[in-house]
């Protein structure tokens, strides 16, 4: 277990006008794929809420909603390796689930990336809980 650091001071911003290139850097450290600016513009535009968290002028951590009035899914949670431990992953999730708690929604479900040993523990600790039978067509997907 990596030791919990001091926390740094980060802002939060919902806009959704961001630079493609610090978001791919963000990604790329973390060890997604980049998508490039085509895509981020699309994905972000589409989104109901876009949380960023700053260093300065540097993206260090994000986390963003779909919506779509009866349920909606948490997508690209992430926080930068060199800023993990320091509660900005628990910032967003509260962040994210104030936005989301008192709408009566159905769902409010996210997609967990298992391999990842923080992802599980985060999302319990916040109140998520393991479902059965998710499943993907994965045939008709293209990886990013
Ligand atoms: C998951 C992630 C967002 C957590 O962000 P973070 O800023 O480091 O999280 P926090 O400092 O707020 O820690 C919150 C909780 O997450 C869990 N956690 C965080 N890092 C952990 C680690 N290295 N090992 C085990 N649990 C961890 C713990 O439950 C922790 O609570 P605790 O401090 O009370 O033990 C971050 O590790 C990350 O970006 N990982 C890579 C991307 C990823 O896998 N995203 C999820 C996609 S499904």
């Amino acid at each position: 277990m990596v030791e919990r650091k001091t926390p740094v001071e980060v802002k939060f911003s919902t806009k959704k006008d961001l630079p493609a290139s610090q978001l791919d850097e963000l990604f790329s450290a973390i060890g997604w794929r980049p998508r490039g600016e085509t895509k981020w513009t699309r994905a972000l535009e589409k989104s109901s809420l876009v949380l960023t968290a700053w260093d300065e002028e540097r993206i260090v951590g994000m986390g963003r909603i779909l919506e779509d009035g009866v349920m909606c899914m948490f997508y690209d949670i992430g926080v930068h390796p060199d800023y993990q431990r320091q509660t900005i992953g628990s910032q967003i999730m509260e962040k994210l689930i104030d936005e989301v708690k008192d709408k009566e929604y159905a769902s409010i479900g996210l997609f967990a990336w298992e391999e990842n040993p923080a992802n599980i523990p985060l999302y319990e600790k916040f109140g998520f809980v393991k479902r059965e039978g998710g499943m993907e067509l994965v045939k008709y997907m293209k990886p990013e």
